[in-house]
């Protein structure tokens, strides 16, 4: 390995913004493979295992994770929050150190993304984000290979419109769409539920050397106008505090996608969820289970895109986004 190639490295997937135009070119490309053929690479991890570590819930998550280690030859353990020494006071270095003797990837669900970072700090082996509060890497990559499929690589003239809640998804939204070079649009509520300044600010970073339009509205009419995706997610995500249900409810209910806000889009636009979804919340059941909606594919491409990612953060051939810092 040359020095210069050693420095490019990225040992971790902690969160959206470390990744690079190419990084994310080449994890797609791999994953199109991966998904016409999933035992393409059947020894990549062979005598191998990978932790996957979550104390959220999770169905697509976990499941893509388990069986994209399983299809590269290696050996999934799921650890569950409450089964590690964590919760008694553990500390997240010496965890880390200690997963990274028996693991040769730790994939991790949790609530503070600071407690990914921390893992990917301490662990000698790759660390996965797979969901925290701020952020969904994993989501958006499978959501990328989805789109690509629908409507190729050229991008130009398309708008990708997330409307919602902005929480985690919304910032992975905006900040791959930067990355991609995309007109990417959120909205959401004013106030509360907008997405955070600092995620917006990296989003709008990254678009300056990419060429992305960024656009955070708080009209769901104008930000679905045009657009070729419509992207919901739930209003109430894990760990939301329930007494705030009620309030939070009600400020989205103007948010919801309906068939109305559909018939705003192109023709040929489709509907994306990350899933789990509430019809008759953040979606009609008229929309999602419609002719638009990709929803299938796009939990599917969830292993494919994992285990792109293990593939080769394994065989150390992600570079990282130099501006944001790897780990
Ligand atoms: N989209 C997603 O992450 O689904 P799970 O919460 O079921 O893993
Ligand atoms: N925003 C949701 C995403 C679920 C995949 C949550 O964090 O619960």
């Amino acid at each position: 390995m040359t020095e210069l190639a050693y420095y490019l490295e990225m040992k971790d997937l902690l969160r959206t913004e470390h990744l690079s135009r190419a990084d994310v070119d080449l994890l797609l490309d791999t994953a199109a493979s991966f998904a016409s053929n999933p035992l393409r690479e059947t020894d990549a991890l062979a005598h191998k295992s990978v932790a996957i570590y979550m104390t959220k819930s999770s169905t697509r998550t976990r499941l893509a994770s388990e069986t994209a280690v399983a299809h590269l030859g290696g050996h999934p353990m799921f650890l569950r929050g409450d089964d590690l020494q964590i919760g008694r006071g553990e500390t997240i270095a010496d965890t880390a150190r200690v997963i990274s003797g028996f693991a040769s990837a730790l994939i991790v669900r949790t609530f503070a993304q600071s407690d990914v970072d921390e893992l990917g700090k301490y662990a000698s082996i790759p660390v996965i984000n797979g969901l925290t509060d701020t952020d969904h890497p994993t989501q958006l990559l499978a959501d990328w290979l989805t789109i690509r499929e629908v409507f190729g690589k050229d991008i130009a003239g398309r708008k990708f419109t997330y409307i919602g809640d902005g929480n985690n998804m919304a910032h992975a939204w905006l900040t791959m769409g930067a990355i991609l070079g995309a007109h990417v649009v959120v909205a959401t509520p004013p106030g509360k539920w907008a997405p955070a300044h600092d995620a917006v600010a990296v989003a709008k970073k990254i678009a300056k050397n990419s060429g992305a339009k960024i656009e955070v509205l708080t009209d769901p009419e104008i930000a679905a106008k045009d657009a070729s995706v419509l992207y919901a997610d739930v209003w109430m995500s894990m760990g939301d505090p329930e007494h705030l249900r009620a309030e939070k409810l009600a400020a989205l209910a103007p948010y919801a996608i309906t068939q109305q806000l559909m018939d705003l889009t192109t023709k040929d636009s489709i509907f994306m969820h990350c899933l789990p979804a509430h019809r008759g919340e953040e979606v009609s059941a008229e929309v999602i289970d419609g002719p638009k909606s990709v929803i299938w594919r796009e939990a599917f491409h969830r292993r494919s895109t994992i285990q792109a990612i293990l593939y080769h953060l394994n065989r150390s051939e992600l570079q990282g986004n130099p501006e944001f810092g790897q780990n």
